[in-house]
């Protein structure tokens, strides 16, 4: 028989400021319906000085030991996705395993394929659980970055910042997934590339949101193919696609969200043989239906629209907001995911929500993580824009948080604030 593997619990951390997207847009003289309903946002997360990715990524980490109650001798795997880390060697999640004091016998690296890179990292978990190598232990993928495109950019609303750490087990108390049915998809494009040594990323925006959509088309096939086979999604009754009770896509703005599930909807009704638009317009048509964007998406996107991209961490905050919201309603139920990296690669994936998904996500007390934010002026966002997150922090850090608080010499140097 085969194991039950997948998501037993999650925490989020988030930069403790944020600038209101509309401020951005008055700012750069631009319409503020362009970013709210062009784009989806409403807010968007600012890092403090000290707030780095390993920073981000080492508060999510314990918060998620803390809150869920995890013994730290069970973790035997430790996998950071990260496309903004902060050096070329040393990986972010050695940082993670020295600041929380985890086991020196587990296994740790960090993994990097743009926003795929947190995808990498927990199938990696998975298919090590899955195949009995863990015997008995837990791991605990985190996906931190800070997504910048820098001031007066097209990208500039669409930054953000943040970690969710994902406590991967035998026990997927919200999500058990489907492990094997994976769809995936990758070509070799450049739509969106940091050059070593550069701070902000370089974007050929309007191109990666199409290298985005044919990428989820061939991911999301992959998947469909093998889901028919295994009996999960039938072709007749209704779409395979509008079989799942959601879907929670890669958000690197919120509008991304309903192109990709217009993007879905299309390769179904493309590939049905009885499809029920003959004409290509009539389909594209049906496709659009704000009707299932609304009852398989809208739900997850609340975290996404306050927080921006955080590249890796987008879709897992995708989850978040959906189980946030809906995590007692969806047990027992099967949704997907997609997950896109730029360069680029795209991977569909489906699992099963667990019966105590609400309770699990109760602990993670998201509501109080995004309450302690503070909004800050759009001159502030500037000046804080332009230290960026490696100066190292002068304050004492906030409770619970980790922050860089000395580089001396080579090395990093981070403190934990008093009692969270
Ligand atoms: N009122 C309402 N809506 C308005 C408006 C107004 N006054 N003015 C414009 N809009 C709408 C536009 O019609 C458009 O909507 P549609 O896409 O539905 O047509 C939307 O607002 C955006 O307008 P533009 O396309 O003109 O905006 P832009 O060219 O200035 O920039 C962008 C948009 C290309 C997405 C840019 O923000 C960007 O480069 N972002 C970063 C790249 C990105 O996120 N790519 C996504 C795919 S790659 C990926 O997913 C990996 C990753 O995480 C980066």
């Amino acid at each position: 028989m085969q194991r039950k593997v997948g998501i037993e619990a999650l925490a989020v951390a988030v930069p403790s400021r944020y600038v209101d997207i509309e401020d951005l847009a008055r700012a750069r003289n631009v319409d503020p319906a362009k970013f709210t309903s062009g784009l989806g946002a409403r807010e968007m997360a600012v890092t403090d000085p000290g707030e780095d990715t390993v920073a981000l990524a080492a508060t999510a980490a314990a918060r998620l030991i803390r809150q869920q109650g995890v013994d730290p001798s069970r973790v035997g795997m430790l996998v950071v996705g990260t496309e903004t880390g902060i050096d070329h060697s040393k990986p972010v999640a050695s940082h993670v395993q020295g600041l929380l004091k985890l086991p020196r016998t587990m296994r740790t690296y960090d993994t990097q394929h743009a926003c795929y890179g947190g995808t990498a990292g927990l199938m990696a978990a998975t298919e090590w659980l899955a195949s009995g190598a863990g015997a008995g232990k837990v791991a605990i993928v985190v996906c931190a970055d800070i997504a910048r495109y820098g001031l007066n950019t097209a990208g500039e609303p669409t930054q953000g910042g943040g970690a969710v750490a994902l406590l991967v087990s035998e026990q997927p108390d919200l999500l058990a997934l489907d492990v094997g049915l994976n769809g995936t998809c990758t070509m070799d494009v450049y739509d969106f590339w940091r050059p070593i040594g550069r701070r902000e990323a370089v974007v050929d925006g309007h191109y990666s949101i199409s290298c985005y959509l044919e990428a989820l088309s061939g991911a999301y096939r992959g998947w469909r193919e093998k889901a028919v086979a295994a009996g999960l999604v039938r072709w007749s009754g209704s779409l395979p696609g509008e079989q799942l009770a959601r879907i929670a896509y890669h958000v690197p703005f919120c509008k991304m969200a309903r192109k990709a599930h217009t993007q879905l909807r299309l390769c179904d009704l493309e590939d049905a043989k009885d499809s029920k638009a003959g004409t290509p317009e009539a389909r594209e048509e049906l496709a659009k239906s704000a009707a299932s964007y609304d009852a398989q998406v809208a739900s997850s996107l609340g975290l996404n629209a306050r927080i921006g991209n955080v590249y890796t961490a987008s879709l897992y905050l995708a989850l978040a907001g959906l189980l946030h919201g809906e995590g007692a309603k969806l047990a027992n139920q099967r949704i997907g995911l997609l997950s896109y990296g730029s360069g680029c690669m795209a991977e569909f994936f489906s699992g099963v929500v667990g019966e105590k998904a609400a309770e699990r996500m109760a602990r993670a007390d998201l509501d109080t993580v995004l309450a302690r934010r503070e909004r800050v002026p759009i001159e502030e966002y500037e000046r804080l824009m332009k230290l960026g997150s490696d100066a190292p922090e002068t304050k004492a850090p906030p409770p619970g948080a980790f922050r860089l608080t000395e580089i001396r010499d080579h090395k990093r140097l981070y403190a934990e604030g008093g009692a969270a």
